[in-house]
């Protein structure tokens, strides 16, 4: 017999089934709630809320799990490239060599972008940050391929493996763009012969006169940072692509919607706040002892610590912060801002105010370094993490169109707000 739930609601019980994950998470199915009893649910911050069924990844955050599609994160980070770790997302299996190649081709094919979006980068002011360039970006890709974008679902879906392979491939180039217009330098058209993460270095970095020419553990570290974000269930971003998705609009604005919701300190900004206050305290003569007090006395955050779902080491965490020091040592640099992020670390982790509250590295706090070693400028972090989570909301977008009775979502709420009242005088 499956289980149920009973709640209570002024003395009446009512009986609400019990779904179970395949990882044996278990739910309770409410959504007859509020037409049974005229009561919802309230959870701010949805922290107890399944907002869909997804089989794409799973994640314990006690356990300190991530798996793409069943596969372990350690285990892809060892074996598999960023590419194919977008096609298993997307697709739900690791491609096969023939597949692989096919995805990668549709990939090269898309690397440059219609020469009229270069008028677009003109129009913004010097200065505008890129996180704002690549989401306009990302919606006005739609308009150059309207057939692509059509808002008609089933139309939509039937170009689904060119508008995926599209954007995984534009969005790099969209995004060393971004950095080439603020920098006032010119364009760099990408290579078919180099893969994709060389490929995005060799936009960002190369010049008419110098090829860049990034070594063999500097694009392997990149593919890895991007392979590492490409998915995450449902947090911020992708809960915003999926919204968006729900409400039937297409790939590309969904998209679009992802990357704001990415922007902000708290989600994918936090591996540039994590630098920013690496600076800060190098610059103050502190090896971090000094702010861990004042984390601790609520008077700064520890960037990079805290996630709302592991309650344990985020193991993206120590796979990058192992690459961040292997970069590093092959590049014969010593990085003052390593040594300050490990005190931190290891100050953190002995200390009762973060180990009551699980309080862990996440992703963010060595990614940062990572990307900071590499050459990326620290208004580009937050793109790079955009660029690897493309995959993660392109397959979100399409479990959102492809489900065959997607409800619209829409959240309620509690009005606490004045109750009903006329003015006195309109003017
Ligand atoms: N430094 C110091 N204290 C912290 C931190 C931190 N980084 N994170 C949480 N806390 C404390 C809070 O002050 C709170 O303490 P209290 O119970 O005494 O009030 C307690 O821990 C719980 O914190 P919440 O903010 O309620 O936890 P929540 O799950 O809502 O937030 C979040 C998670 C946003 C990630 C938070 O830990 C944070 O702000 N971390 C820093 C920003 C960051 O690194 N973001 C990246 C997240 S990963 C990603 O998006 C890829």
């Amino acid at each position: 017999m499956s289980e149920t739930a009973t709640i209570i609601i002024e003395g009446k019980s009512y009986e609400y089934p019990v779904i179970v994950g395949s990882e044996g998470e278990k739910a309770v199915d409410t959504r007859n709630l509020r037409s049974d009893t005229g009561y919802i649910t309230y959870d701010e911050g949805f922290a107890n809320t399944g907002s869909c069924l997804s089989n794409i990844t799973f994640i314990d955050g006690e356990k300190g799990i991530l798996r793409y599609r069943g596969y372990p994160i350690e285990q892809l980070a060892k074996s598999s490239s960023f590419i194919s770790s977008a096609y298993l997302i997307i697709y739900g299996e690791l491609p096969t060599a023939q597949q692989r190649e096919v995805f990668r081709e549709r990939i090269r094919r898309e690397a440059s972008v219609n020469t009229g979006m270069n008028a677009m980068f003109d129009g913004f002011p010097a200065r505008s940050h890129p996180m704002a360039i690549l989401s306009a970006m990302m919606n006005s890709l739609g308009c150059y391929y309207p057939h692509m974008a059509s808002n008609n679902r089933e139309q939509d879906l039937e170009h689904f493996d060119e508008a995926a392979a599209l954007l995984i491939s534009k969005v790099r180039t969209i995004a060393a763009m971004s950095y080439r217009a603020e920098k006032g330098l010119p364009f760099v058209w990408p290579r078919p012969d180099l893969r994709y993460t060389a490929n995005f270095l060799h936009m960002m970095f190369s010049e008419p006169y110098a090829t860049y020419e990034p070594d063999e553990d500097t694009v392997e570290a990149l593919d890895l940072f991007l392979l590492l974000h490409a998915d995450h269930e449902q947090n911020c971003s992708t809960s915003t692509v999926r919204m968006v998705a729900s409400s039937g609009a297409n790939l590309f604005a969904s998209v679009s919607a992802g990357v704001c919701g990415l922007w902000g300190p708290l989600h994918g900004g936090a591996n540039a706040a994590v630098v920013k206050m690496l600076t800060e305290i190098h610059k103050d003569g502190d090896d971090g002892s000094r702010f861990i007090v004042a984390a601790k006395e609520g008077k700064a955050r520890l960037m990079g610590f805290g996630h709302r779902v592991y309650k344990n080491f985020d193991p993206r965490a120590k796979i990058l912060g192992k690459a961040v020091e292997r970069v590093l040592s092959n590049m014969g640099r010593k990085d003052p801002l390593l040594d300050i992020a490990k005190h931190l670390e290891a100050t953190a982790l002995n200390d009762p105010y973060f180990i009551d509250r699980k309080l862990y590295p996440n992703v963010d706090f060595y990614s940062g370094l990572l990307l900071r070693a590499i050459g990326i400028p620290l208004d580009m972090f937050t793109v790079m993490f955009a660029i690897g989570r493309i995959p993660g909301w392109i397959a979100n977008w399409r479990e959102v169109a492809i489900a065959p009775k997607q409800k619209i979502y829409r959240p309620r709420q509690i009005f606490i707000g004045p109750e009903k009242r006329d003015p006195e005088e309109i003017s």
